[in-house]
């Protein structure tokens, strides 16, 4: 967490020298649920009215929200937000780029899986293209060499450790909940706070990361990835570094395709909280558009 409280604090100083409004950071340790709680519930009186130190800002990752509510940490904001909903917003702080790379030399000489061609001048052909098509190279990839002994694919899609299976989940969650950028969140609604979770896009999310899971191997960090064993590996930008002709994946570079992840072809549409097929006004990846 250094190199992260070292980039907090340097934010901080350009954010108090641009803008003159004194900040004041206090980290707690997420584990210690119970400094949590005390955070949350500092300075509120048994009217529920604040009576302390308040806090503008509590910043934590989305993964936590669930286990903040569990532990009873968080407090129902509507006493102090009375008349101006918007005075509650989520901001993302942090971005963390999740990038494919598929191995075109393995999935066109083992697989019998070709990249298409640049038929489009100036433009991309990415493939797969959808999660759909990216279970089916995996299953293909299983059904052609899963290894005896375990029934998994010989060659996996392949996830750096540190990018848990949660970044998965979110990054499905992502393309289905989100269509018209982030400032729309994915796991809240960012103005009202409510889950987007109990609704038919959530069940589309959960099978598709369900179908996924069976091909995925994990590997400790993005530089002892083994593209070798990979089909498709979903890595941050720092996997790219692993190519270059000292480090482990030399054999692979320029032989990679990178492209953004897979869209889907369904989406939430937030006005029915329904799922509903991607249309051009409803989405804004080319790619998914029917
Ligand atoms: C506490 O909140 C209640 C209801 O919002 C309000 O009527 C009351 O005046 C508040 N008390 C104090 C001390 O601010
Ligand atoms: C490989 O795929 C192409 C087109 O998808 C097909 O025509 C060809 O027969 C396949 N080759 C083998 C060896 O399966
Ligand atoms: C992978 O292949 C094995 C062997 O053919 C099969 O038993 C297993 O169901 C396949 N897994 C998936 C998820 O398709
Ligand atoms: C989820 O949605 C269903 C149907 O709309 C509703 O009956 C249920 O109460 C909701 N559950 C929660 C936890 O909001």
């Amino acid at each position: 967490m250094t190199g992260y409280d070292t980039l907090l604090a340097l934010l901080t100083a350009q954010f108090i020298a641009n803008s003159g409004i004194a900040v004041t950071i206090q980290a707690t340790n997420y584990n210690l649920k119970v400094e949590w709680m005390a955070a949350f519930a500092k300075g509120k009186n048994n009217m529920g009215n604040s009576t302390g130190p308040d806090y503008d800002a509590l910043m934590f990752t989305s993964e936590m929200m669930g286990d903040l509510a569990s532990t009873g940490a968080l407090m129902d904001l509507q006493p102090f937000i009375k008349g101006d909903a918007k005075q509650v917003v989520g901001i993302p702080i942090l971005e963390g780029l999740f990038i494919m790379y598929t191995n075109w030399p393995l999935l066109t000489s083992v697989y019998n899986i070709s990249r298409p061609t640049l038929n489009q001048p100036g433009r991309l052909s990415f493939y797969p293209d959808t999660w759909q098509e990216l279970i089916s190279v995996m299953q293909r990839v299983n059904a052609t060499a899963s290894d005896p002994a375990t029934g998994l694919p010989r060659h996996a899609l392949c996830l750096p450790f540190k990018l848990r299976i949660t970044y998965l989940l979110q990054a499905v969650m992502a393309s289905i909940m989100q269509t018209q950028g982030f400032t729309q969140g994915f796991l809240y609604d960012p103005l009202t706070l409510e889950p987007l979770t109990n609704n038919t896009a959530m069940q589309q999310v959960m099978c598709i990361t369900m179908e996924l899971l069976s091909f995925v191997r994990t590997f400790e960090s993005a530089d002892v990835v083994d593209m070798s064993q990979c089909a498709i590996a979903l890595a941050g930008d720092d996997f790219f570094k692993s190519l270059s002709i000292t480090n482990s994946n030399r054999q692979f570079m320029g032989q990679l395709t990178m492209s953004p992840l897979p869209a889907s072809t369904e989406v939430l549409d937030r006005s029915t909280m329904q799922l509903v097929p991607c249309t051009q006004e409803l989405c804004n990846s080319q790619r998914a558009t029917q």
